[in-house]
């Protein structure tokens, strides 16, 4: 399998993680969640009873597929970001007419490389053409040999959550210039989680099996793997709380006593009860979101929920350039 390797290395890791610890409040970022390890707690965070997310977005798609397949048409290409394991795309590439290529995008090399060669297998017909990158950043994409009716992103899964609101934006404009590329409008097929009660909210990032204070923990595991830190894993404990200012549920780090770390020839002090703020994961009324996609460039299609309106889908289509 053919593969664009456009990934960052453990450089942008090591100048991000010391520009976050030496900011006060200190932060990580959570891109660096998703080595092998925080890919594999990620999936059983997905299957966890608390995090209703995955499981909400697989039933809205799965029972409005064929109407989402209809809307889309023949011939397209499908742009993934954040792939991961892959299963979502499947049930859009079993429903879709004839789709033509499909070229998924992931941070993670290994997953992306297993995910896109499987899927080349059960799928020969269509053109896979993977992309390994940090997909914040403004991408070109490979051109394909397969000629296509229209591009559409699809970017499910809620992660548009973890980047700010004016992230968020920005990241929407650049899906409007990918969605310039083919014959027909392109489309946007989009999943993001509602705003709902705190409690649930907090529950889907507290679970009771701690499955989520493990996934923020390898964090810091990584730090000391990859980059030669020395953080004492054993005093750090994994919080998430529900900031309704800003309209995020929060996940810290939260050191248990007075304490210092190193990494780099630098040494961090944190007091008991000092947090690292490692992700942002915002949430939205489909309004607002509706609001960005329009700032964007982006009229909505149709939009699709759950019975409790836990999460949404949308899908949009990209205004004419004027
Ligand atoms: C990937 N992203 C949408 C997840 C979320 O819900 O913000 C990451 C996550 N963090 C903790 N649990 C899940």
């Amino acid at each position: 399998m053919k593969i664009l390797d456009l990934a960052p290395n453990t450089g942008d890791f090591l100048a991000e993680a010391l520009a976050g610890l030496r900011a006060s409040p200190a932060t990580l970022p959570c891109k660096y969640f998703y080595d092998a390890e925080g890919a594999a707690l990620f999936e059983q965070i997905c299957e966890l009873p608390e995090y209703y997310p995955t499981r909400t977005e697989l039933t809205i798609l799965r029972s409005n597929l064929a109407e989402i397949a209809a809307l889309i048409g023949p011939h397209a290409r499908i742009v993934e970001y954040g792939s991961g394991a892959g299963e979502k795309i499947r049930m859009l590439l079993d429903t879709l007419e004839q789709p033509a290529v499909y070229t998924p995008i992931d941070i993670s090399r290994e997953q992306l490389l297993n995910s896109a060669d499987l899927l080349q297998q059960d799928y020969p017909q269509i053109e896979v053409l993977p992309v390994c990158a940090d997909y914040v950043t403004e991408l070109t994409l490979p051109v394909p040999a397969t000629s296509f009716s229209r591009s559409v992103v699809f970017f499910p899964g809620s992660t548009i959550g973890n980047f700010t609101p004016s992230d968020a934006r920005a990241f929407l404009q650049r899906f409007y210039r990918l969605c310039q590329q083919g014959q027909q409008p392109g489309l946007l097929l989009l999943g993001y989680d509602l705003k709902k009660d705190p409690a649930t909210l907090e529950a889907a990032y507290n679970d009771s099996q701690g499955v989520t204070a493990e996934f923020n923990l390898n964090l810091l595991r990584r730090i000391n793997q990859e980059l030669d830190g020395e953080f004492d894993i054993s005093q750090w404990r994994h919080e998430a709380r529900w900031n309704e200012n800003s309209g995020a549920v929060e996940m810290h780090l939260i050191s248990l006593q007075q304490q210092q770390a190193k990494l780099n020839g630098d040494t961090f002090h944190f007091t008991a009860g000092e947090t690292i703020h490692t992700e942002n994961s915002f949430k939205y009324h489909a309004s607002d979101m509706q609001k960005l996609a329009a700032d964007a460039g982006f009229n909505l299609v149709k939009g699709w929920t759950d019975s409790a309106q836990h999460f949404q889908v949308q899908l949009f289509e990209a205004k004419a350039q004027s």
